[in-house]
């Protein structure tokens, strides 16, 4: 496989402008310094897709797609990084060196990929023993769960037998070494030698959506703890960003997915005609799941365990997919514990019925809020309203915020139009009928937390890679470290380190990312920007509250985790909270340019 240097990519990137690329296969009308079209990545009506000829980047504000010219021409076109590049390449007449290395790159690109392979052989070596002899026992217990010998082959289901090192020989007879062995996850490595991390369980290969084996979840044959043993996260597993069955289910001619909890669900389902069960296997639904759902679909179905722990799952995972821009409904698996169980019990037809007749996720999630308000006494029940008039404000549209007062109202035999008064009445009392509302959700308002702070933290590499000046007066004030750690650090270690020899390129940065949703992460930061602000103080108070409002979070981060030897750290922090005193009292109107040069300039801010 060859590897390109990031000059070769920078020149490749260079030759071919991303407005002429786009161009020629997605209409595109000029607006203002940006281009608008239909995404080519979602269906769409009206343009949210948007491609900036100054920041050589796209961005779709309506499914999040984004990226520089070669991941367009990777998502677009299917390609790998590697292809994306020669075709583009061809396009522009470049003549690409035929082998190049680049030396942390090509050594990560060489690891994964051994990784890689090792998680095949192993896959290959457990698929073997579970049609062996010595994998009766494997055999016995899917046969036993109704598993067809066609599912197990579809989904490469296995068996690890109870010695545990009969892999690790099998691996280093390979020819693999016990570096990668270990950074694979299938071998551990300790003071007493080599195990095979999974032993006598039966084993399901965990697959990206390219059906590469990225890691292995085991289970025992009937008691015993854990339960399911599953792979560690590696350099090709990250468990919140991929989704068990996603491979098989993105073929789907089923216009939505079934989202549930486990492997036994998704393989039952399939097997039962639903070729569109996905599951996020145990671990708390993410973001980063809800994105790549987004991929391949607008609708889910949850549909979980019956049990206290799926309706929470369920209630933690629909706002979530909401905010992904994904309508969901929850499925009903009363009375049975999970969808294994009920299609087991019920059969597909009936299963089906339960998907036709799922519930709106709205509904479920007041359903839930009624459980927590007593509603014989009329004090409680006004509360409960209110709460549930809360919640409808949260909608955007009046039109939806109206369907679901009547939803709400019908369900809970109140007038239509008081629901309607109420609503109307906490709304403009709040002043901002269309503002989301705070919860009193514990857990939901850490995520807006989250949420919030990383708005900010965007809107600050934006305005940071955007406009020099402000760079240079912000530079005192705030560094990478203060940004989240992950994508957000990196893209801001990146910012603050093209500065030192010009001005930042977002189409590079973004190349830097070599995962595609982190792609569209990264390009997303670069499209924030703040709605409707208008005059200059406005903007010198927003700078100066996301600037607050980061360095605060910076602060509270890091002097939790201060270790009471650190005197280093210690003396920074003491620093920071003084230039903090400093930036409260602080006119940011300094930092901005003169009114014109805004208007002019600085799109961004308009
Ligand atoms: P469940 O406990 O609901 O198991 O866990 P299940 O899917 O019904 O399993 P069966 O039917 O008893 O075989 C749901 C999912 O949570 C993860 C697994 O992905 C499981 O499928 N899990 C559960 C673990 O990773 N480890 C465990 O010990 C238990
Ligand atoms: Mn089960």
């Amino acid at each position: 496989m060859p590897y390109y240097s990031e000059q070769v990519i920078d020149e490749v990137r260079a030759a071919n402008d991303i407005v002429d690329v786009i161009s020629s296969c997605v209409r595109l009308q000029k607006k203002g310094s940006q281009y608008f079209g239909l995404c080519p990545f979602h269906n769409e009506k009206t343009p949210s897709f948007s491609v900036s000829r100054d920041k050589q980047m796209y961005y779709c504000f309506g499914c999040g797609a984004g990226g520089n010219v070669i991941t367009f021409q990777m998502q677009y076109e299917n390609n790998t990084f590697q292809e994306a590049v020669e075709s583009l390449a061809g396009r522009a007449g470049i003549t690409l060196p035929r082998r190049e290395a680049s030396g942390q790159e090509r050594r990560e690109a060489d690891r994964r990929a051994k990784i890689m392979r090792v998680n095949k052989e192993a896959a290959k070596y457990f698929y073997a023993q579970l049609r062996m002899e010595q994998g009766k026992a494997g055999m016995e217990y899917f046969t036993g769960r109704g598993i067809s010998p066609e599912t197990m082959q579809k989904f490469g289901l296995g068996y690890s037998t109870k010695y545990s090192g009969n892999l690790y020989q099998y691996l280093r007879g390979k020819g693999f070494d016990d570096g990668v062995l270990r950074d694979s996850g299938v071998i551990s490595i300790d003071g007493r030698g080599a195990h095979d991390r999974f032993w006598n369980r039966v084993i399901f290969p965990i697959m990206d959506v390219g059906s590469h084996v990225i890691g292995f979840g085991g289970r025992v044959m009937g008691k015993g703890e854990p339960k399911y043993l599953n792979s560690p996260e590696t350099m090709v597993f990250d468990k919140s960003r991929n989704l068990y069955g996603l491979n098989l289910a993105r073929m789907s001619r089923r216009p939505y997915l079934l989202l549930c909890e486990g492997y036994m669900d998704v393989i039952a389902l399939h097997q039962a005609g639903f070729d569109n069960a996905v599951a996020s296997l145990g671990t708390a639904f993410t973001p980063g799941h809800a994105n790549l759902l987004k991929r391949y679909t607008k609708e889910v179905y949850c549909t979980f365990d019956s049990d206290g722990a799926g309706v929470k799952a369920a209630l933690r995972a629909i706002p979530i997919l909401r905010e992904a821009g994904i309508t969901s409904k929850v499925v009903n698996m009363e009375p049975y514990k999970d969808p294994d169980e009920f299609i087991k019990a019920e059969g597909a037809e009936r299963y089906q019925e339960r998907i036709d007749s799922a519930q709106n996720s709205f509904l479920f999630e007041i359903g839930a809020l009624e459980r927590e308000y007593d509603l014989k006494d009329p004090e409680g029940k006004t509360a409960f309203f209110r709460a549930a008039a809360e919640k409808i404000l949260r909608f955007e549209e009046e039109l939806e915020r109206d369907n679901y007062i009547e939803a709400v109202a019908e369900k809970y035999q109140v007038g239509y139009e008081n629901l309607r008064k109420l609503v109307g009445s906490i709304g403009s009392r709040a002043g901002m009928a269309r503002q989301p509302r705070p919860l009193k959700s514990g857990v939901r308002e850490k995520k807006k937390k989250e949420d919030g702070m990383k708005q900010s933290q965007k809107l600050m590499l934006a305005w940071l890679a955007d406009d020099p000046d402000l760079f240079e007066a912000m530079k005192p004030y705030i560094q990478p470290e203060d940004f989240e750690d992950g994508l957000y650090r990196k893209v801001a270690e990146e910012v603050f380190a093209q500065y030192r020899d010009g001005q930042p390129d977002p189409a590079k940065i973004i190349g830097l990312f070599t995962d595609g949703q982190q792609q569209s992460e990264a390009a997303g930061i670069f499209h924030a920007r703040l709605p409707e602000v208008t005059t200059r103080e406005e903007k010198a108070k927003a700078l100066k509250e996301t600037v607050i409002r980061i360095k605060e979070n910076s602060i509270g981060c890091r002097s939790r985790q201060l270790e009471p030897t650190d005197m280093e750290g210690l003396q920074k922090l003491i620093t920071d909270k003084k230039n903090m005193q400093k930036l409260h009292g602080t006119d940011f109107c300094i930092f901005l340019p003169n009114e014109d040069k805004i208007e002019t300039t600085n799109g961004r801010m308009k």
